[in-house]
């Protein structure tokens, strides 16, 4: 049921519209590409032009479309120079892909523990330095804004970089600034179940650092020097020897591009008006309901954008717990989700030290790393494994009614009235 609730065809089953749904002249504008035969970004011209209108919503000097959200934080870890031999703090309660990518950088991810905001926990992180820390990943995970204050303070006292992980939120703010400013480079995910997708992948990297940007370029490109020599295709015919670094190709395609040209167009005004429509609805009936211990933060500094609306149950009150709570819903023909990985340090791949190639680098180096850095087994996350029993989460698509907001409510409410102590 979990899994059936999650995809669109799932949600439709219950009742409830599905998501994603595309802006009305996508069926119409992909065929385009597929008419001239300019699919590919340096054939046509969508990929740029997406990158500008992402560019110019966030604010962003610079703005670099990619493959997926992996990619963008692959990208952007790599091209503020961590790599082998160095640790990056993460918290342990994300997606795989959140840490991950410091290991495909050939670093070390380094557990850190979250608050009941589901974010990094602040307090937790200096504990976790040592000589080798080079970065802090945070994640905005379901939209919640981390509390970015004091995270820039401790990677300012020890000179870290910051990599916002913001698949899972796209229009979170930090007072003025849109996340993945805030720090020093910020990574965008539009895959199948993200506030837009586009078209079931999808990535971006945006940063104010231009020198920042054009390696990000180069990386994402095969290394091209593409920050001299824009043209790519002008450049190959001109050059024999064009490859200034190792890098990937994570370029999106014209079709990708132009779905997520469409999704901004109506993003502010009816995507995230109506998640903050909806929040609004939850905030006021959950509010000071006995059975609810949390929910999602938001305040005027740390603006929420709602991919999803994570709610705290109060075991003092309730007889069930989270996964319990879950099951009573969907019962109910509600679609909501339990927790989102809690402990990655959980995972085969790092209690067992999966890495690359039969040398498993870089959990088995002994040049590049520190064996007390990768004992996973002796890690814990102790909120975030409390969590656990006490988290689920309710969906605010855009392309509800309040309808179905209200029935996720009055479902919410019905569960709590049986389940009480
Ligand atoms: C928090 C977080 N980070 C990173 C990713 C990776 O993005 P993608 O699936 O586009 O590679 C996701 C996507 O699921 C995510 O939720």
């Amino acid at each position: 049921m979990a899994e059936k609730v999650m995809n669109a065809a799932g949600i439709t089953e219950l009742g409830f519209p599905m998501w994603p749904q595309f802006h009305p002249d996508t069926a119409k504008d992909i065929v385009e590409p597929i008419k001239s035969g300019k699919v590919n970004y340096w054939v046509g011209t969508k990929g740029m032009e997406f990158e500008e209108v992402f560019r110019k919503w966030t604010g962003a000097k610079m703005a670099i479309s990619c493959t997926n959200g992996t990619a963008a934080l692959h990208i952007g870890i790599s091209c503020l120079g961590i790599g082998p031999g160095d640790e990056v703090i993460v918290p342990s309660y994300s997606f795989i892909a959140s840490s991950f990518a410091v290991v495909q950088a050939g670093a070390i991810p380094v557990f850190c523990d979250v608050t009941d905001d589901h974010t990094i926990d602040p307090a937790k992180i200096e504990e976790l330095i040592t000589e080798r820390t080079k970065g802090i990943v945070v994640v905005h995970l379901y939209g919640v804004v981390a509390d970015m204050g004091p995270i820039l303070e401790i990677a300012k006292k020890h000179n870290l970089k910051i990599i916002e992980d913001c698949a899972q939120s796209i229009g979170g703010k930090f007072g003025d600034t849109y996340v993945g400013l805030v720090g020093d480079v910020g990574c965008y995910s539009f895959c199948q179940s993200k506030q837009f997708t586009t078209g079931g992948e999808g990535g971006m990297v945006i940063t104010n650092d231009e020198d920042l940007g054009w390696e990000c370029r180069s990386f994402r490109d095969h290394g091209y020097d593409v920050r001299t020599r824009m043209n790519l295709l002008a450049l190959e015919e001109k050059l024999p020897y064009i490859h200034r670094r190792v890098g990937f190709n994570y370029r999106m395609t014209e079709i990708q591009a132009i779905i997520g040209i469409n999704e901004m167009k109506r993003y502010d005004d009816w995507n995230l008006a109506r998640r903050y429509k909806y929040a609004a609805m939850y905030d006021k009936a959950f509010t000071g309901l006995e059975g609810i211990a949390k929910l999602p933060y938001n305040d005027e500094i740390r603006q929420n954008s709602y991919w999803w609306y994570p709610i705290n149950i109060d075991l003092d009150v309730l007889s069930i717990d989270a996964p319990k709570f879950v099951k009573a819903l969907q019962a109910k023909n509600i679609p909501c989700y339990g927790i989102q990985w809690p402990e990655a340090y959980e995972e085969a791949a790092y209690k067992e030290k999966y890495g690359f190639g039969t040398a498993h680098f870089p959990f088995w180096s002994k040049e590049y790393t520190n064996p007390e850095s990768v004992e996973y087994d002796k890690v814990l996350c102790p909120n975030a494994k409390r969590l656990r029993s006490v988290t689920f989460s309710l969906f605010l698509h855009p392309t509800w009614e309040v309808e179905h907001i209200q029935a996720c409510i009055d479902g919410v409410k019905a569960v709590i009235s049986e389940n009480k102590k």
